[in-house]
């Protein structure tokens, strides 16, 4: 996949280049192509943000640097803009971008960037999260990120994958390695038992308990099978159990 991105401070993507995203690019299985934006300045002073005409606090990204940057990509495919304003992010979003060969980005600053050049190139506005970000660049290398992970052959594991939260619109369970007993607090029984249908039940019953506890909303919306209403029932009932034992 190739992403372009525009961005006034291309080098805060420079993280991208570490871990799962760090090795897709050495694996050619992404490529990034940052645009600086003060490559293209209005004026010899190398400024590429003016006032904005509503007379509020604030400088906004002139369209003549954006336009300029713009016209040199060669394939766009999609075209984003990360802003506070945007479609908030979802993983349903982040494995459609996925599927796609050619991303371009516009990363905003300052009070944001001409509304003419949303008008004239993007596709989707989008944002990632409700809080307000100094600037788009680190939203787009949460962007890119999350997108990188589904790309085949990025992950070195595909079950990770499906293991990972949202996967199933559930959360991810909790995890353990060695040592069996840490200072006391034990790994719990079944996953220890080597039994591969016990452990197989734990996982999904700690899962639905998990999603449970910390995402009553998206618990809400899960469709159990009469199988996992089960399981999360015994589950819960082991867990109040649990903590009879304590006190
Ligand atoms: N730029 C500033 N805040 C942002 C946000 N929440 N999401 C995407 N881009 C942003």
């Amino acid at each position: 996949m190739k992403i372009n991105v525009l961005a006034v401070f291309p080098q805060i993507l420079d993280s991208l280049h570490y871990g799962v995203t760090g090795t897709a690019i050495e694996k050619n299985i992404l490529e990034i192509h940052r645009i600086d934006l003060k490559d293209y300045p209005l004026n010899s002073y190398g400024s590429i943000d003016d006032k904005p005409f509503s007379g509020s606090e604030g400088m906004v990204i002139s369209p003549i640097p954006i336009s300029k940057a713009m016209n040199l990509v060669k394939n766009k495919g999609k075209v984003i803009y990360l802003s506070p304003q945007g479609k908030t992010l979802n993983q349903k979003k982040v494995e459609e971008l996925a599927t796609l060969n050619d991303l371009t980005i516009i990363c905003g600053r300052y009070e944001g960037i001409d509304q003419r050049i949303v008008d004239e190139y993007v596709d989707e506005e989008i944002s990632i999260g409700d809080y307000v970000l100094s600037g788009g660049e680190i939203a787009a290398t949460v962007l890119i990120d999350s997108i990188v992970r589904n790309l085949p052959g990025a992950l070195g594991n595909k079950k990770s994958l499906t293991n990972d939260s949202f996967s199933d619109d559930r959360l991810k369970g909790h995890s353990y390695t060695r040592p069996r007993d840490f200072e006391g607090r034990k790994v719990p029984d079944e996953l220890v038992s080597g039994n591969h249908e016990l452990v197989k039940e734990w996982k999904i019953a700690n899962s639905l308990w998990v999603t449970k506890q910390k995402r009553p909303d998206l618990f809400s919306n899960l469709q159990l099978s009469e199988k996992e209403m089960i399981l999360l029932q015994k589950y819960e009932l082991a867990q109040k159990n649990l903590r009879k034992g304590d006190g």
